[in-house]
């Protein structure tokens, strides 16, 4: 039976083998889908050794997708872009193909969520990882504006310098926020320590579009803020983690599996409804 597995350290909590298996039924595809935490030095024979021994493809997340995107032999465009890799294939003709569905992900959450992305003005919280994934797939969609701002303002900076040949992309730091906007997301691990990114009370209106890249049981940190200041549409990342495995799955099966069912199943599985 054809492998596939994910990469991360810790991942013993990872959704992806669940949403996976149920791609896989959906789909009619013959496949398993494990899981595999090696020790942070250990990510690149671990690797090696999944594909020498037969493995199709896998999934890679944190802290691997750097490293990943060095290991493989060819990148997609957009894992180029994205500077990481979070799925690999096996091609039929033995080379290890790196990409990148995270962003596609996010943008197919978003069009599922009705929010329209052309022409709309865009505020991207964060500069890490997560932001530059998003960034190309984003700007694609051709808004009016994207403003990037980070705690650390170089590095929103770098990241706009690095992605303006794409459309229209400025850095701004917290304070120089000047509203509206009309989609903000928080691709910042701030939620992950109950902490909120500085954002300015008087940016959200009852019209704008809210998402955070992060997800649980209940609703973020950002997510509650925001609800606080009036915002009636929030999302949290989940639909996004559906998504990319689904882009992934087209990627190494050549067939898209359908998401929403899979949505419901997966809010089910985790106490979410
Ligand atoms: P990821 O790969 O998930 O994007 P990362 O590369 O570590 O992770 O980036 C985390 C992002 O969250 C960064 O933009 C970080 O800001 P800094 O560049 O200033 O470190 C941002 N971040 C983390 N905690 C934050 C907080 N409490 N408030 C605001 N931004 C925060």
């Amino acid at each position: 039976m054809d492998r596939y597995l994910v990469f991360g350290h810790p991942v013993r909590h990872s959704k992806s083998p669940f949403i996976h298996s149920l791609f896989a039924r959906q789909t009619q595809q013959e496949l398993e889908y494990g899981l595999a935490e090696p020790a942070v030095d250990e990510f690149a024979q671990a690797l090696r050794t999944f594909f020498d021994q037969g493995g199709k493809g896998c999934n890679v997340t944190v802290p691997f997708k750097e490293q990943a995107f060095t290991l493989v032999d060819r990148l997609s465009p957009r894992a180029k872009r994205a500077g990481a890799v979070n799925t690999i294939k096996l091609t039929d003709d033995g080379v290890l193909l790196g990409d990148n569905t995270d962003g596609a992900g996010l943008v197919a959450d978003l069009k599922s969520h009705g929010v329209t992305l052309a022409d709309s003005r865009i505020l991207l919280l964060g500069a890490g990882g997560a932001a530059r994934g998003a960034l190309a797939p984003l700007l694609a969609e051709l808004p009016n504006e994207l403003v990037i701002a980070n705690r650390t303002h170089a590095k929103a900076q770098q990241l706009a310098a690095e992605f303006c040949d794409l459309g229209h992309v400025t850095a701004q730091t917290y304070e120089q926020l000047a509203g509206p906007f009309d989609l903000v997301i928080n691709s910042t691990s701030a939620s992950l320590q109950g902490e909120l990114p500085p954002l300015a009370p008087a940016l959200i209106h009852t019209d704008i579009a809210i998402y955070d890249m992060m997800y649980g049981a209940s609703d973020t940190a950002f997510i509650s803020w925001a609800k606080q200041h009036g915002a009636r549409q929030t999302m949290d990342g989940l639909g996004m983690l559906v998504e990319q495995a689904a882009e992934a799955f087209t990627v190494w099966r050549g067939i898209r599996p359908g998401t929403k069912q899979v949505l419901r199943e997966l809010k089910r599985n985790l106490g979410v409804i």
